[in-house]
């Protein structure tokens, strides 16, 4: 009697832990896009390792009040830079949220690369030995135009009111969403993002060159998509996606220093 009473209780506490270890260790959701690069990756315990889980601990708490993280460590090929990016318009709160999961979910499916980046759509991640690679991605909404001309031109105006603004935007954020009145009376919303520490010069180029490549990517001819590059990146819809109840700051005084373009 004894015994299957212990027996009992071994599998309630069985479950117990189980049921507690879900519940407070929950699953980051999924990203809607990752890369690992494939190649270099680093062997366990090895510098770079040990580097990177530095840099991504330290990562939430280096926010920039503004939705920015970032956080290099270790020289020459053992250097980590890691940093995340918040959508201009995510709440705090949520934005420490999103770097965190996405901490976990990059690490599990890029257990060993040196270079991985991953997007969710409030906020990307991104850690690598080298600042080179933007792992430029474009993803389209797969909805066709009715008018091909029309919505470019509409979406080209709109683009370029976006990417000056944001450039604008001064050295903590680089953000910026509007609407235009596209084809058939469509209202195309668009999002555009920099990360804050490029130049106005540099952050303008970005968006001006992901914006003509368009054409050739498959893109070109849908109502929504997006480009992805670890440095700027805009999206595009005809249905409203981003927060226009949320208070975007008032962009700082000009007066602050640029950093040069480079
Ligand atoms: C995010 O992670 C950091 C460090 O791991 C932790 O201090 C913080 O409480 C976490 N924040 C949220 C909102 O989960
Ligand atoms: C969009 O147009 C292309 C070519 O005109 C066609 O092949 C495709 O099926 C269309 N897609 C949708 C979702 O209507
Ligand atoms: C377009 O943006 C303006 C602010 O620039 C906003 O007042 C307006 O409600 C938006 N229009 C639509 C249809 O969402
Ligand atoms: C939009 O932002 C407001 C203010 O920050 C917040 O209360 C609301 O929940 C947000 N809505 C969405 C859909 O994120």
């Amino acid at each position: 009697m004894l015994i299957l009473f212990r027996k009992h209780l071994f599998w309630f506490s069985f479950i117990f832990i189980y049921l507690i270890n879900t519940t407070t260790l929950a699953q980051p959701p999924p990203f809607f896009h990752h890369i690992c690069v494939n190649s270099p990756t680093y062997t366990i315990n090895s510098p770079y390792q040990r580097n990177l889980d530095t840099a991504l601990s330290a990562l939430p708490t280096t926010n920039s009040g503004f939705g920015y993280f970032n956080f290099n460590t270790g020289q020459l090929n053992d250097r980590v830079i890691s940093f995340a990016l918040c959508r201009g318009d995510l709440e705090p709160a949520l934005c420490t949220n999103c770097v965190n999961d996405s901490i976990v979910k990059l690490r599990e499916l890029c257990p060993n690369q040196i270079e991985s980046i991953g997007y969710y759509n409030e906020c990307f991640l991104k850690y690598s030995y080298e600042t080179g690679n933007t792992n430029e991605v474009a993803l389209p909404n797969l909805q066709n135009t009715s008018n091909v001309d029309r919505f470019n031109g509409a979406l080209r105006e709109l683009m370029d009111r976006l990417r000056g603004e944001a450039a604008a935007g001064g050295l903590l954020l680089k953000f910026a969403t509007g609407n235009i009145t596209g084809p058939d009376f469509s209202t195309i919303y668009g999002l555009v993002q920099c990360t804050p520490d490029l130049s106005e010069q540099v952050c303008s180029d970005c968006l001006e060159a992901a914006v003509n490549r368009i054409p050739n990517t498959n893109l070109y001819g849908k109502v929504g998509g997006r480009i992805l590059q670890s440095t700027c990146n805009f999206r595009y819809e005809i249905y409203e996606f981003f927060n226009q109840t949320t208070q975007s700051i008032s962009p700082p005084s000009r007066s602050i220093p640029q950093s040069p373009p480079g």
